[in-house]
């Protein structure tokens, strides 16, 4: 098997590339501006260019196309929502396409931002979309074009990633920086009116290369199966690192000015693939302590 992984520098997209190397795949993949530190044949592209995507497509001739390259800075979004049109709504239609000329296999990564945020039950995959931000309206363009490209395509959205950078090995997102926090004995203020499913990238990177064996054709729901708070999950992190959980403290959204708004409910139901592979997704106290050795 073939892999291109499209954003092989992002958080996501080096756990691709170590899940494809790890099943003995032929890995290759693209950057935008950092290369990363793989020994795959790499190529530089960027997603504003979607229509020279074929040159790639002819040069590495991949059985299947992983996008998880995105425009993910979420107020950066809101002060750019052309940029994010462009790279998180155009772009991936533009991919799929080509892909699907090609008899390419096209994979795409969207995310629980779709959502409004007005459940307090998990999202299923049937659940109505309405972002309430320019980052989920692009993403769900994207989706949709992705869909009207290619009616074999699988999409799978994601919730709050987080994991090991593979490239770099560091900890990257939510995880670091409460454990920076604790080690220098700083007070970390979580928020206790957001519910998330915290998505290890590592698992996720797993999950898709199961459903990619399968050839699915669906979309999927892929995260963790505890619905939390980012309090409760800075209290599982405190707990792993054996720090003081009195530095973990309540906060709420309104503490902070960002430019987008956020769901305060963006929980993904998991069954779906749970059904599809046949066992349980981990819990997030699973997956913090299944990586937990390598990061501390
Ligand atoms: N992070 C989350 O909490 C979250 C939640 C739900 C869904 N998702 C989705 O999951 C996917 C992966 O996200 P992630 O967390 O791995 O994000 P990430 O670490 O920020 O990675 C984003 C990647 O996009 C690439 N990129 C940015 N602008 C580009 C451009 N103009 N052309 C080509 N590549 C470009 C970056 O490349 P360089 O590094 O080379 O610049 C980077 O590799 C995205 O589709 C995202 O929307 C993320």
């Amino acid at each position: 098997m073939r892999l291109l992984v499209v954003g092989a520098n992002g958080l996501l997209g080096s756990n691709v590339v170590d899940a494809g190397q790890q099943r003995g795949w032929d890995v290759c993949g693209t950057y935008h501006s950092t290369r990363p530190a793989f020994d795959v044949p790499l190529a530089q592209f960027d997603l504003g260019d979607y229509e020279e995507f074929g040159k790639i497509l002819g040069e590495y001739e991949p059985d299947v196309v992983v996008n998880c390259a995105a425009m993910t800075d979420v107020d950066g979004c809101e002060q750019d929502p052309e940029r994010a049109q462009l790279l998180n709504g155009d772009a991936p239609g533009g991919l799929a396409a080509q892909c699907d000329d090609r008899d390419v296999e096209f994979v795409h990564i969207s995310t629980d931002y779709v959502f409004d945020g007005a459940a307090r039950n998990p999202y299923t995959e049937e659940a109505a979309p309405n972002p309430v931000q320019a980052y989920g309206e692009s993403k769900l363009a994207g989706e949709r074009a992705v869909r009207s490209e290619s009616e074999t395509a699988l999409i799978a959205r994601l919730s709050f990633v987080w994991g090991i950078h593979r490239s770099t090995d560091d900890l990257t997102g939510f995880p670091a920086w409460v454990r920076g926090k604790l080690r220098s004995g700083e007070a970390v203020p979580l928020f206790t009116d957001q519910w998330v499913t915290p998505t290890r990238a590592g698992q996720a990177a797993d999950t898709l290369l199961d459903l990619i064996a399968r050839e699915k054709v669906e979309l999927y729901h892929v995260a963790c199966a505890s619905c939390v708070t980012p309090y409760e999950f800075g209290t599982v992190i405190a707990e792993q690192m054996g720090a003081d959980s009195a530095l973990v403290r309540e906060g709420t959204m309104a503490d902070v000015d960002r430019a987008a708004t956020r769901p305060t409910y963006s929980c993904l139901d998991v069954g779906n693939v749970e059904d599809e592979l046949n066992r349980a997704q981990p819990t997030v106290r699973e997956d913090v302590a299944s990586v937990w050795n390598a990061v501390q």
